[in-house]
């Protein structure tokens, strides 16, 4: 069995990549366990913390640390990811010297109701995530444009963007244990 522990950034009610997210459970393989990693009750990160890390940033790492890739599908806020993802990053790099991120498959995928999918917003992610030693897998993309018509009222996603899905899961699965 495989596991990719992702998490969604954003938290907002309807959000459409909390729908993408479960597009990506449900067209999973069978041989791999998706596990949700949730972000939102993580607190802001600053530097004086590491002295006393915070129980619940160190249980964040810890869950990290137990899945074998981690996907991050996140929107895009003003050409570029949310804060919060930038905050859960910082964290999994924290203390100096403990990073969960080195040499872990890390990917990125998003949705937006907007014509471009959050290209702006992964194309910033590509930038510095492999800068943290990670190994990342840049290709397939799965970035969901026009989310508003791709899901339905239950979240449940398209033909085409369900195939897109179980494609990129798949890859990314091959990814990991390659
Ligand atoms: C603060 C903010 C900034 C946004 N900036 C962008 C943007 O730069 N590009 C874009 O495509 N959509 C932008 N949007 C629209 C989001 O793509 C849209 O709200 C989307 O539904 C957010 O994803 P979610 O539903 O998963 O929360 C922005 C939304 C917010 C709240």
């Amino acid at each position: 069995m495989t596991t990719i522990g992702y998490f969604v950034g954003s938290w907002a009610e309807g959000s459409v990549n909390r729908k993408l997210a479960r597009t990506l459970v449900e067209q999973a393989p069978e041989d791999v366990e998706m596990r949700d990693l949730d972000i939102s009750g993580l607190p802001l990160y600053g530097r004086h913390l590491d002295e006393d890390f915070p129980q619940v940033m160190q249980d964040f790492k810890d869950r990290v640390e137990a899945v074998d890739g981690l996907l991050i599908v996140t929107p895009e806020h003003n050409q570029s990811f949310p804060a919060a993802v930038k905050n859960a990053v910082d964290i999994l790099t924290r203390p100096g010297g403990t990073s969960v991120l080195r040499g872990r498959p890390v990917t990125i995928a998003g949705a937006s109701p907007g014509r471009f999918g959050t290209i702006s917003s992964q194309s910033q992610l590509r930038q510095f995530l492999p800068m943290l030693g990670v190994r990342f897998m840049g290709t397939p993309n799965l970035a969901v444009g026009g989310a508003k018509d791709v899901f339905d009222d239950d979240g449940v996603a398209d033909e085409q963007t369900a195939a897109r899905a179980r494609k990129f899961v798949a890859a990314f699965a091959d990814f990991i244990r390659a």
